[in-house]
């Protein structure tokens, strides 16, 4: 087993990575407060693990609440499923909360315990690679609006995080490469030695070997664990781990949530900032082909769906978090493994990079 830290002071916690993990009770009771604990799943992870998670906390009194599978349900109205779950049973504001499953079930009871009673413990239990390498740590908690990606939500930290990888193997093949889409995002960010080591074991990756996915999931979950202790509320640094997306978002919400997952959309959108940083001049053609291969080669789509038209990105893109004073602010490369956050791009060629990538090129 592997143990990270998130520093954040008096709010510090701790990322256990290993296989096996939810089988050792010892390891979760130390982070749990109160005597009542409401497990949330949905209804794909639950029938794999919950009787399992449930006989870590035979100690307490522990209910569950089963969610809808799906980044269509991540909304404010399927979110009152787990405030009636707690307010039925009479949780109190003691009472701690756990996420089983993806990131969907991650950020929703995480906004759930930010806002029961203004404010619960939670506990993270992520159960997909996606999670496991970026939702589940740095506290950034919520629900989609019919309008815009996470547009409702709040900063909430967990106060500890477990994943175990043994939970990977059940996931779905696309999911996996949905995963490492945020894997690779932290190599292209500021890990350049990183994209190295991750090109020469892309397929070891795919073929779920444990040694090479730990490896995979310690690395990236110390890149984000530092970034997040330097700027828990992203006022600066922190805003570059949304490379890819500001397209990627435009994306998702363009084509109806759930359609595209959100790591597919971020994969697209990395080689999309990639493809404009090289129409600004700051990287090589030899760049963007090395990108687009690592993309590729992750099993992750590289061309836009049909309705992801220039003037569909705009108007969607207008409403994504990184706008302030009415500029869209992107994550752009100085070079890869050096990212940047700029609005200093020209338009001209923003529209040049969504048309080279759409299909009826
Ligand atoms: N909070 C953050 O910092 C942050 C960061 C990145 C992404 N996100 C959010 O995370 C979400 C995406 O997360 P995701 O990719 O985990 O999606 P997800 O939660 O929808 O999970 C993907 C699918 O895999 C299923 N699943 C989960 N674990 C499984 C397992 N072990 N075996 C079999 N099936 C399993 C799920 O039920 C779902 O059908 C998006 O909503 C995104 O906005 C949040
Ligand atoms: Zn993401």
């Amino acid at each position: 087993m592997k143990t990270l830290t998130v520093d954040l002071g008096e709010r510090s916690y701790p990322i256990y990575i290993g296989a096996g993990l939810l089988s050792q009770k010892e390891l979760l009771t130390p982070y749990v407060s109160g005597s009542q604990v409401m497990i949330v799943s949905n209804d794909v992870v639950a029938p794999l693990y919950l009787e399992q998670v449930k006989k870590l906390f035979v100690d307490f009194q522990c209910q569950h609440v089963i969610l809808p599978d799906g980044e269509k349900y991540k909304t404010l109205s399927d979110l009152n499923l787990i405030y009636d779950a707690l307010l039925s049973n009479h949780f109190d504001r003691y009472c701690t909360l756990v996420a089983l499953g993806g990131g969907v079930v991650g950020d929703m009871t995480g906004y759930a315990a930010a806002s029961y009673q203004r404010g619960v413990n939670f506990i993270q239990i992520p159960t997909t690679l996606l999670s496991q390498v970026d939702s589940s740590v740095g506290g950034k908690t919520g629900v989609n609006h019919a309008l815009g990606k996470n547009m409702i939500g709040a900063f909430h930290q967990p106060s500890c995080v477990i994943a175990d990888i043994n939970t990977l193997n059940t996931l779905e093949d696309n999911q996996l490469s949905a995963g490492l889409a945020e894997v690779i995002k932290y190599g292209f960010i500021r890990l350049p030695e990183f994209i190295n080591w991750y090109e020469n074991n892309i397929d070891t990756l795919l073929a779920r070997d444990p040694q090479a996915l730990s490896y995979a999931i310690e690395v990236s979950c110390q890149c984000k664990a530092e970034i997040v202790a330097a700027d828990e509320l992203e006022g600066g640094i922190r805003a570059l781990l949304n490379l890819g997306h500001t397209f990627g978002h435009a994306i998702e919400s363009g084509t109806g949530y759930g359609n595209w997952l959100h790591g597919e959309a971020v994969g697209i959108g990395m080689l999309m900032a990639a493809d404009l940083s090289c129409r600004e001049g700051w990287l090589t053609d030899q760049d963007v082909q090395r990108v687009k291969k690592i993309i590729e080669a992750s099993r992750l789509p590289v061309l836009l769906p049909k309705i992801m038209t220039y003037e569909k990105f705009m108007d969607l893109m207008r409403v994504d978090k990184k706008v302030r004073d009415g500029k869209i602010n992107f994550i752009l490369y100085n070079k890869l493994g050096d990212a940047k956050i700029t609005h200093n791009f020209s338009a001209e060629h923003l529209r040049q990079t969504i048309e080279h990538f759409q299909v009826t090129k």
